[in-house]
């Protein structure tokens, strides 16, 4: 009788310090930052136009565990992005736009005079005309589409083609996508088509460079507040009927694409390429 009543004792102890345990560490798992060691790394990033964006987020992260940043930007956005990359160590900045191919040779021309090589390219570049970011898809004009595709996903070739030779063995191709590319969401509609064509080319510069060990992968992100979102009309609720339908019962923040770009750029990804990686928290799995 006595024993039994101490082996109670004793597994409700145990209980309790595994519970005081279990919270925390996942306690210790919210504050978690990850490390890895890119020190001798270089990346060149598209797609920085405010602090809320993924590229920026990317570019810092990328930066914090030593590796060295080069950032391509629109001409518009150099303000916001030259007072950004004071956070950055010795960065490299200059204007780049997915629509001028002169622009685009120029840039790697000047990467190839401060880099020699380097190791990762992140795109993190979309455009369409807000008219088209509502009602209906098939009000799309000519002009309209060609230019988001250009922008959005014509892109990563172009910048694919101006670069690859400069890239060492091992490196790392990053694009930013939406599930809006393989489900229809309302008002998305271009960009979803894009999107499409944005992960097809990832398949395909996976097959193009993969002899030469680069990987290429794409991240398909949940919706974050930024200004590229802010031009796709019911933003707002994009954002709370994620939240609501996400397996993990929330949305997703820069961070969370740019610890997964880290990791893609790291060798712990080394044998990952061609593929689509979602990180928006469950929402693309979940049936009902
Ligand atoms: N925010 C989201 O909810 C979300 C979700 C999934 C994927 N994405 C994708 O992430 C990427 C980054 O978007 P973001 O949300 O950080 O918004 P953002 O507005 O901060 O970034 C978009 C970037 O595209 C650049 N850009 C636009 N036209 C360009 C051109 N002609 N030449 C060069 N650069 C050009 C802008 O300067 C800007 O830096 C995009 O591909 C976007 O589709 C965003």
């Amino acid at each position: 009788m006595m024993s039994k009543m101490m082996n109670k004792v004793k597994k409700w102890a145990y209980d309790k310090q595994f519970y005081k345990e279990a919270e925390k560490r996942r306690e210790e798992g919210k504050k978690m930052d990850v490390g890895f060691d890119l020190k001798g790394k270089k990346a060149v990033v598209f797609g920085i136009a405010s602090e809320k964006s993924i590229g920026w987020a990317i570019a810092k992260t990328l930066n914090d565990n030593g590796c060295k940043i080069a950032v391509g930007y629109q001409e518009r956005a150099g303000d916001y992005v030259k007072e950004l990359a004071k956070e950055l160590d010795d960065p490299v900045l200059e204007v780049c736009d997915m629509m001028n191919d002169e622009l685009i040779e120029s840039f790697f021309k000047r990467i190839e005079k401060e880099f020699g090589k380097f190791d990762y390219l992140i795109h993190s570049v979309a455009f369409a005309k807000k008219d088209f970011l509502q009602g209906k898809f098939y009000e799309v004009n000519r002009k309209g589409y060609n230019t988001a595709q250009e922008v959005s996903a014509f892109s990563l070739a172009a910048i694919v083609k101006a670069s690859n030779h400069l890239m060492n063995e091992e490196g790392s191709i990053i694009a930013m996508t939406y599930l809006g590319s393989v489900m229809a969401m309302p008002n998305y509609n271009v960009m979803g088509v894009c999107k499409a064509a944005l992960e097809s080319s990832v398949r395909y510069v996976a097959m193009d460079l993969g002899e030469r060990g680069i990987r290429v992968n794409g991240i398909s992100a949940g919706p974050i507040a930024t200004l590229a979102a802010s031009g796709i009309s019911g933003f707002s609720e994009m954002l709370s009927h994620a939240e609501e339908k996400a397996l993990l019962k929330r949305n997703i923040e820069q961070k969370d694409v740019a610890n997964l770009a880290l990791f893609l750029c790291s060798d712990l990804s080394r044998n990952i390429t061609g593929q689509i990686l979602y990180v928006d928290a469950g929402y693309c799995v979940n049936g009902m």
